[in-house]
């Protein structure tokens, strides 16, 4: 039996935003009082789309902030970058090799990445799904706090651990692991447009909250967050074909730990204005004591610095073991200094 141990990732690509912390980064806070849990900020996973090298260095550590600033505590659980622990990238070969060219063709998250120009995108973003499933199962994770977004590469990552446990006869090596994804709001929209996820590289900032985001900036681009021109019904049924309206009740119900139809009964009946007044309320609320603790953080470097070494080092103790026991089952050996 593996013991439980929750792993999860985020890119340092600047802007996080209310999407990141709900889909993911508040589930990754409320885990860490049930799992032994290692949160790892994926600076090689950012440069699979070219990375100024200046900025790259300093969304390293605004992502350590936004961590910490959420609740998650850095003595506790093991927070650390990727590319501290070479063992990431060394299981990410041993994975290319295993996953089939047909599997990676299917991710989605690839083709819309790629856009039209596939030809021009890196080697690196195609195979970017490989190197997910080796952060993860590095460490023998079980469970995988994400998004929507990112359940088909943790089905890929259950392909991948099955395929070599049984490929080298050895039954449970890997953990099948157990996305934890939040049934009631998996994915939060774009505030301009419904049918987008809330995304950092949106060109129109107005289309997302991020967690450096002040009050008056809050509380404007929810006003101006897009709607319709009916009032807020008092069933889930009416909310259908009006995904702008569905988002924004999605994001207080999530905020607030209510399901969608305990809301509309509050809320069935009155104006968006009247329901915009109170979200902004409760976004502000949540999003900047983060944000202004971020800030703060982000002042003393050498607290973050020293948090990511701590964390680093650890995560290369468990690293270290499991991947000379991955290549003595396959028969690799590696000689050390
Ligand atoms: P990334 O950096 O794009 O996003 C970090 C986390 O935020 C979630 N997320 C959202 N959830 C709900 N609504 C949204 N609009 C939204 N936008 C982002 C993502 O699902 C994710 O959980 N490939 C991953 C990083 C990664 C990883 C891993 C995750 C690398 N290795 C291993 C888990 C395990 C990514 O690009 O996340």
């Amino acid at each position: 039996m593996n013991k439980q141990r929750v792993f999860s990732g985020v890119q340092p690509t600047g802007n996080l935003h209310l999407g990141n912390y709900l889909g993911a980064i508040k589930n990754f806070v409320d885990l860490q009082n049930k799992f032994e849990c290692i949160y790892c900020i994926v600076d090689l996973h950012a440069i699979t789309s070219y990375q100024n090298p200046k900025e790259l260095r300093s969304n390293i550590l605004e992502t350590v902030a936004s961590f910490i600033a959420s609740g998650i505590n850095p003595e506790k659980n093991i927070i650390f970058n990727q590319a501290s622990v070479a063992e990431h990238s060394e299981l990410a070969w041993i994975f290319n090799c295993v996953a089939r060219i047909g599997w990676m063709n299917r991710m989605t998250q690839f083709k819309e990445k790629a856009g039209k120009n596939k030809e021009n995108a890196s080697v690196g973003l195609m195979v970017y799904p490989n190197l997910m499933a080796a952060d993860i199962l590095l460490y023998k994770a079980t469970h995988v706090p994400v998004g929507e977004d990112q359940k088909q590469h943790l089905e890929l990552t259950r392909d991948i651990a099955k395929k070599f446990n049984n490929d080298f006869n050895s039954k449970d090596y890997f953990p099948i692991v157990e996305p934890i994804i939040s049934k009631d709001y998996p994915r939060i929209m774009s505030l301009r447009d419904g049918e987008k996820k809330m995304s950092k590289s949106e060109d129109s900032d107005y289309s997302r909250i991020n967690l450096k985001d002040d009050k008056d900036l809050i509380d404007k681009k929810i006003k101006k967050a897009k709607t319709d021109a009916e009032p807020i019904p008092s069933e889930i049924s009416g909310l259908e074909n009006r995904k702008e309206a569905f988002n924004l009740i999605s994001i207080y119900a999530s905020l607030n730990n209510k399901k969608i139809d305990q809301v509309l009964s509050d809320f069935g009946g009155k104006n968006f204005s009247t329901f915009k007044s109170k979200l902004s309320e409760c976004v502000i609320e949540t999003i900047c004591p983060i944000g202004n603790e971020i800030k703060k953080l982000l002042k003393d470097e050498s607290y973050l610095y020293t948090n990511l070494s701590k964390g680093s080092k650890k995560a290369q103790l468990i690293a270290k073991t499991n991947l000379k026991e991955i290549y003595e089952i396959m028969g690799l050996t590696k000689f050390s200094l």
